[in-house]
């Protein structure tokens, strides 16, 4: 079979998907096609008539659909629901089922170099509370670790994220003041926020001035791939953990959704990067 597949979202011309895509057909030696569906909001109706009509076999959702979407679909998942976002929709005979891989896949991508990291006496801080934050919290919630608490700059977004705890795991809502001067007591510090993001390279959203060298520093931002929050970070002897990861990771989870194919993927981090960096 050729398995028809694609992106939906605006705007999505610079999007990194169908590349990863065609590498993960390549690797499990499928045919298919990965498609950019672009669209405003006006065509999204038809542009959604035309893959139920075509019979597209999966696609992921990205900004700003992966709310509106839920209203096209014939089931959701679990998670998604409680998310209230989906990046990724499944045909099973002509019916739509949505997923949101997000966290699962930063999840993935954050075990793979670092396998032993998420454990039960794991102290994890998230900075942000956006709808990137609300995936990655839900996703480490999961994992059995001790804490994880959220800094925002607003305080009431953090709050809302609450809902999204597990019983077991402790969490805190903390101001950026206060999580940099307890700093020292985490494992994981997962940057979730825009900030540091191309234009804005020199931004950084705290200072690691107490951060513990055993630590992991994570940032879900990818443009520049080394932000100035990793660069402070390995600049203190700290472990870093790069954004690009994510998204091969969120992909790969899609892909095995539609394809049943789990691939390892762990040696295209350094081919994406070097797609990111134009050699
Ligand atoms: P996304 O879906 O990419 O997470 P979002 O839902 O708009 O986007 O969330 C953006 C996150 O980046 C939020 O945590 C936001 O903080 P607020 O909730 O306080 O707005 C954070 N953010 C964006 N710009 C920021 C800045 N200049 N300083 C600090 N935090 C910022």
């Amino acid at each position: 079979m050729t398995y028809k597949l694609g992106l939906i979202g605006h705007p999505i011309g610079h999007s990194l998907s169908p590349w990863i895509h065609q590498q993960f057909l390549d690797l499990a030696e499928l045919n298919g096609e990965y498609k950019l569906y672009e669209g405003d909001r006006e065509a999204l109706p038809s542009v959604l008539k035309h893959l139920k009509e075509t019979g597209i076999d999966g696609f992921n959702v990205t900004v700003p659909y992966k709310q509106v979407i839920v209203d096209y679909l014939d089931e959701i998942d679990n998670d998604a629901e409680i998310l209230s976002a989906v990046n990724t929709v499944i045909n099973r005979d002509g019916k739509w089922k949505g997923y949101s891989t997000d966290g699962e896949g930063y999840v993935r991508s954050l075990k793979e170099p670092y396998p032993t990291l998420l454990n039960s006496k794991t102290s994890v801080l998230l900075l942000g509370a956006g709808g990137a934050a609300r995936g990655i919290y839900r996703a480490l919630n999961g994992q059995g670790v001790d804490t994880v608490d959220i800094a925002n700059r607003s305080q009431d977004k953090a709050e809302d994220l609450l809902s999204l705890r597990l019983d077991e795991v402790k969490s805190s809502v903390l101001s950026y003041q206060q999580a940099e001067e307890q700093l020292a007591k985490y494992d994981l510090i997962v940057q979730t926020t825009s900030v540091g993001m191309k234009p804005n390279i020199k931004d950084q959203v705290i200072q690691l001035d107490n951060i513990s060298k055993d630590a992991v520093v994570s940032d879900i931002v990818y443009q520049p791939i080394m932000t100035q929050l990793l660069q402070d970070a390995s600049g203190r002897g700290a472990n870093i953990h790069h954004g690009h990861a994510m998204l091969l990771y969120q992909g790969q989870l899609a892909f095995e959704k539609w394809t049943g194919k789990n691939l390892d993927v762990a040696h295209l981090v350094n081919k994406l990067e070097n797609k990111l960096r134009g050699e």
